[in-house]
């Protein structure tokens, strides 16, 4: 992987990124417990808060001074074209529901793709302080230190971590799809932060993480963190993610093979 460009102040992107996830992170802590302004979007219980559009805003104008031959791709707002083959990807808040209810479970996410290709990812937790950063060719890490996936091979032990995303039948579909290896497995989790939950299977928390309907800002900074960690991510016919990947699961080598074989063998997850 040729070095990413540096930003405009000469640092690399992964810092500039760590930066304004961070600077994002402490405004979803500080108006966590607040007054929220909700919106409805397009899905079943898709919200949208005033928080959500502040932590973009600020993403935005830092990601924008350092970088503004990039385009950028966020959640809330329309992409930015630019000539740049490199786009930004951007999730302000993943997990908008469970900060609605208080569940102190979210992320910033900010991915770099190269065409469709994710190269760099920053994932941020700013509850638990968690800053995870990853770069193509370069490893994965959780603040400074590496990070691999679980070494777990074993169905019986494997801890899954599912969501249903916005669409009712899909959410459906993946509920029955977890009936198949229940009880046999180790344990199963619904995350309600997808960004999140990938970034667990890429730090060995969960062993595999599966999900029926995901955008570019769910996904983009997860991919390169799974990658780096030494797992494997991929569409549900086990071609590797990119940015326009919908349906995912990720998990080690050997988890993803038997969980894309169950996923394969369910006719209702065949959307
Ligand atoms: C959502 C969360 C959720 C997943 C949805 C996502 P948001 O993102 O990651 O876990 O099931 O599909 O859209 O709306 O909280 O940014
Ligand atoms: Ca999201
Ligand atoms: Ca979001």
């Amino acid at each position: 992987m040729r070095s990413l460009p540096l930003s405009r102040s000469s640092r690399e992107a992964v810092e500039v990124a760590s930066r304004a996830a961070e600077e994002a992170g402490s405004l979803l802590l500080k108006h966590m417990y607040g007054q929220l302004k909700l919106g409805q979007k397009e899905g079943r219980a898709n919200l949208v808060t005033d928080v959500d559009l502040a932590a973009e805003k600020a993403v935005m104008g830092i990601l924008q001074a350092e970088y503004p031959d990039f385009g950028i791709v966020s959640e809330e707002s329309p992409a930015v074209a630019r000539d740049s083959a490199f786009t930004w990807v951007v999730d302000p808040l993943d997990g908008t529901n469970n900060y609605v209810h208080g569940i102190p479970f979210i992320c910033v996410s900010i991915g770099l793709a190269l065409g469709p290709e994710p190269v760099m990812g920053v994932v941020y937790d700013p509850v638990r302080k968690e800053l995870f950063t990853a770069r193509k060719g370069h490893g994965a890490s959780l603040n400074g230190l590496p990070i691999s996936v679980a070494r777990r091979q074993k169905m019986a032990e494997a801890f899954l971590g599912v969501d249903l995303g916005y669409d009712a039948d899909k959410g459906r579909a993946m509920l029955d799809f977890v009936k198949v290896p229940w009880p046999d497995i180790g344990g199963l989790r619904l995350i309600g932060s997808a960004a999140l939950g990938l970034t667990y299977v890429a730090c060995g928390r969960l062993d595999a993480y599966i999900h029926p309907l995901l955008y570019p800002w769910d996904v983009a900074a997860a991919i390169v963190l799974v990658q780096e960690s030494g797992g494997k991510i991929t569409d549900w016919q086990g071609r590797p993610a990119t940015i326009e990947t919908r349906v995912v699961a990720a998990a080690n080598e050997a988890l993803h093979g038997q969980f894309l074989k169950l996923i394969q063998g369910q006719e209702p997850l065949r959307f």
